[in-house]
């Protein structure tokens, strides 16, 4: 690999980092609010799943769904809890309780560090209700909604600075779907009074499910034809899965992923060219994971019950790598992917588990989200990679090192994410660093086991957690290491004083 001080990609928006909390299953209640829990504070919220939360340091999390926002009453959930209506969620085949709604999540957003992207309803609402919520959530004060929210106890505005309209609006499965043009023109009237509302948010239309929907690109194109100069972002979603046990295809989807980002980019310019628009629009990932382990558990839970086990993929270590790479995948386009959450955050596909009454968690996929958080700000350096390569059923030209690389300026401080792809062997790798002869290396931390499927669970916590002893050596510019077979390596250089 080849690194050079200025060939830089872009800045990286530390909304790349986001995350996501659905009222669905236990991510909300079990997840982020159990009462009766021991570690539960004054409000109920579970202090030990907070504790986890902030070491991913995710600096803003999408709320109230997915799925379930296309059917969702956002007054449901103001107002004292005694009074707040029980409501089938027709999304998951659940009893929502509304014990837990925008006030509160704003208070646990709070508590976690993290800001609040909140989605409104374009399933089952529309125009009105969206800019009702805007004048609840962020009007100072003198109108009805704004006062009404006082009257709630939050004499300050929440100022939500980014919103979701709706959610994958193009799907079938979504409660209102809509085709296009549908969906383009109650997106556009929907910004417009939002922004009336609020000039200073910003919004996401929603773009395809996925870039297998039979609509993708026409989708993007008409649904911007409308929203364009009212929008700021378009959504993209993807979620991977290793259903045939075909780890290097697995290890190989992010290829996917960049192309389906590099499509949605071309789709986008497009517009801003028919429109002759100034404007470049971005782009908001803002569902992105692995999801396929608890499809089959899924189809045997009893509709109609309150916050029961949905979603609840335990993850292994080579799901862990291929988060790392999708990570990777998103860096590589920080120029224009400025938002992005991997979905979700608490027990729903998520980094954190926990059991109701009993611990939490952290999951193998939670720590390349940390090392990425922790250590990806700054400025996505543009690298050069030559590997080995390989080809699978779905891909070729597979190659086994994915890297990239994130210069800290204010730190001065360079770290490099790299994964090897190969599960049969370790890759030896160089880096040629150029412009950084005076840095050397702080830490090599490595993610790897010999179980591919090693998973980490409440009685056995750690099975998979990083290590630090992965031994890169820098000198006078040129980097070498070790990256083992299967491996999530972090290797983070500092200049010398
Ligand atoms: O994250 C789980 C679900 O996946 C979301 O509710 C939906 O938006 C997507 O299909």
């Amino acid at each position: 690999m080849i690194l050079e001080k200025d060939y830089r990609i872009s800045e990286i928006d530390p909304r790349v980092y986001g995350s996501f909390v659905e009222h669905l299953g236990r991510a909300v209640y079990g997840g982020v609010y159990e009462p009766g829990h021991p570690t539960a504070d004054e409000q109920g919220f579970r202090r030990d799943v907070l504790e986890l939360v902030k070491e991913l340091n995710t600096p803003i999390i999408r709320y109230p769904g997915g799925n379930f926002v296309s059917g969702y009453n956002w007054e449901d959930g103001i107002g004292p809890k005694e009074n707040r209506p029980r409501r089938l969620d027709l999304a998951w085949r659940t009893v929502e309780t509304n014990e837990v709604g925008v006030n509160e999540f704003a208070d646990w957003a709070k508590k976690a560090g993290s800001e609040v992207m909140m989605a409104i309803n374009l399933g089952t609402r529309g125009v009105d209700a969206a800019r009702n919520i805007v004048e609840y959530c962020n009007h100072p004060g003198g109108s009805y909604y704004s006062d009404l929210r006082k009257s709630h106890g939050y004499a300050e505005p929440h100022g939500f600075k980014l919103w979701c309209l709706g959610n994958e609006m193009d799907g079938p499965w979504q409660i209102g779907a809509k085709t296009a043009y549908e969906y383009g023109r109650v997106a556009a009237e929907s910004a417009k009074v939002m922004k009336w509302v609020d000039p200073s948010i910003e919004l996401v239309a929603c773009g395809s499910s996925n870039i297998a929907m039979p609509t993708f690109g026409e989708w993007e194109a008409t649904i911007l034809d409308h929203t364009y100069e009212h929008v700021d972002y378009v959504s993209l979603h993807t979620y991977y899965g290793n259903r045939d046990n075909d780890t290097p295809n697995f290890l190989a989807r992010t290829l996917g992923m960049d192309e389906f980002i590099n499509s949605v980019i071309a789709i986008c310019d497009y517009i801003k060219a028919k429109k002759r628009s100034k404007k470049t629009l971005h782009l908001s990932f803002d569902e992105w994971n692995v999801w396929f382990h608890s499809n089959e558990a899924d189809k045997k839970v009893e509709p109609w019950t309150v916050a029961p086990p949905l979603l609840e993929d335990v993850y292994t270590m080579e799901d862990a790598l291929l988060v790392g790479s999708m990570l990777i995948s998103l860096l590589r386009r920080a120029d224009r992917v400025k938002v992005a959450c991997i979905a979700q955050l608490i027990n729903v596909i998520a980094p954190i588990m926990t059991q109701n009454g009993g611990p939490a968690w952290r999951q193998t996929i939670f720590y390349p989200f940390m090392h990425a958080s922790l250590y990806g700000r700054g400025v996505a350096l543009l690298p050069v990679i030559k590997s080995d390569k390989y080809d699978t059923k779905e891909f070729t030209d597979v190659p086994y090192l994915d890297s990239i690389a994130v210069l800290n300026e204010e730190k001065d401080e360079l770290t490099i994410f790299a994964v090897n792809r190969n599960i049969e062997g370790g890759l030896d790798f160089t880096c040629d660093l150029r412009g950084f002869a005076d840095y050397s290396v702080v830490e090599h931390i490595v993610l790897a086991h010999e179980d591919l499927k090693a998973v980490n669970t409440a009685d056995n916590p750690n099975n998979v957690q990083p290590t630090a002893g992965g031994g890169a050596k820098a000198d006078a510019g040129k980097l070498t290491a070790l990256l083992p077979k299967a491996s999530w390596n972090v290797i983070r250089l500092a200049k010398r004083s």
